[in-house]
């Protein structure tokens, strides 16, 4: 396998060949070296983290030490895939110059090579000022989790003539700004296409249908390691929750029963060393 770490001239480059991307998350250092070999292209570090790890009921909660603690892990198990890191809740939406320099942050201390915000034209100020830093940036439209209590729950966005317009707006909004790729949540099929086609830049879809430039998935919920929430859109690609408790149960009764460990798994030590003492 090269060793070419995927640029943001690789990523637009698939949407003029029409090459799908593939994004998925992780959060620590074994999950990011395990899609760094397939030849993932792009690993977010998303604040979902705060849903799937940390067991918070949102993302509101999700720290910039949070998401560096987690970047910085992720960043180490990466050789050739783009790690994007989310801009947790309140860091880019005071100012711009906190923006810049949180986003600033995110890059020098994890490693990463993009970061990721939320919103449309609310946030297109930050947006241009992070990108005028020298920082990639993704966008996200849509279902956007950190404005959870204004969207009034997790539900499909732009089903309506006005929201739909919106979405469109804000994604032109959010190319004029410098983004190079926009990830679309939540979103129906044929929108999502509709934004695919008039925007420049890739779009990442996530229960946004077949027509987007790529798809992205949170990894517990592909994985089916993650049973609080699983939203219509998730396809569970293995089951490892399940897998995973008959292994827990199989431990906890062989450790009852005194067959684990077996001789296989333990060390030696000389007599001779063991007479002598005491
Ligand atoms: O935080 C996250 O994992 C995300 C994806 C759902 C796109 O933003």
């Amino acid at each position: 396998m090269s060793n070419t770490r995927v640029t943001v001239s690789v990523i637009k480059d698939r949407k003029v060949k029409g090459i799908p991307i593939t994004m998925l998350t992780a959060y620590d250092y074994a999950m990011a070296k395990m899609l760094d070999s397939a030849q993932i292209d792009m690993i977010l570090v998303g604040d979902s983290l705060g849903n799937v790890v940390l067991g918070y009921d949102s993302t509101l909660p999700v720290t910039m030490e949070d998401m560096i603690h987690h970047g910085k892990a992720v960043c180490r198990g990466t050789k050739n895939t783009m790690v994007v890191v989310d801009m947790p809740f309140m860091s880019y939406q005071v100012s711009v110059t906190e923006a810049v320099q949180n986003a600033g942050r995110l890059l020098k201390e994890t490693g990463a090579q993009a970061v990721k915000v939320e919103g449309g034209v609310e946030i297109v100020e930050a947006v241009k000022a992070i990108v005028r830093a020298g920082i990639p940036v993704v966008g996200h439209l849509g279902l956007t989790p950190q404005s959870i209590h204004q969207l009034g729950g997790f539900k499909v966005q732009g089903k309506d003539e006005e929201t739909a317009k919106k979405l469109i707006d804000d994604a032109k909004l959010l190319v004029e700004s410098g983004v190079f790729a926009v990830v679309l949540e939540c979103v129906p099929e044929k929108l999502a296409a509709k934004i695919t086609q008039t925007i420049a830049v890739p779009t990442i879809g996530i229960g946004a249908g077949s027509g987007c430039d790529g798809q992205v998935l949170v990894v517990n919920d592909m994985f089916g390691m993650y049973s609080d929430f699983t939203p219509k859109f998730v396809k569970k690609f293995a089951n490892l929750q399940a897998q995973m408790l008959t292994a827990i149960m199989e431990y906890k009764q062989e450790v009852t029963a005194r067959t684990f460990p077996a001789k296989e798994h333990t060390f030696s030590i000389a007599e001779e060393v063991l007479d002598k003492l005491y």
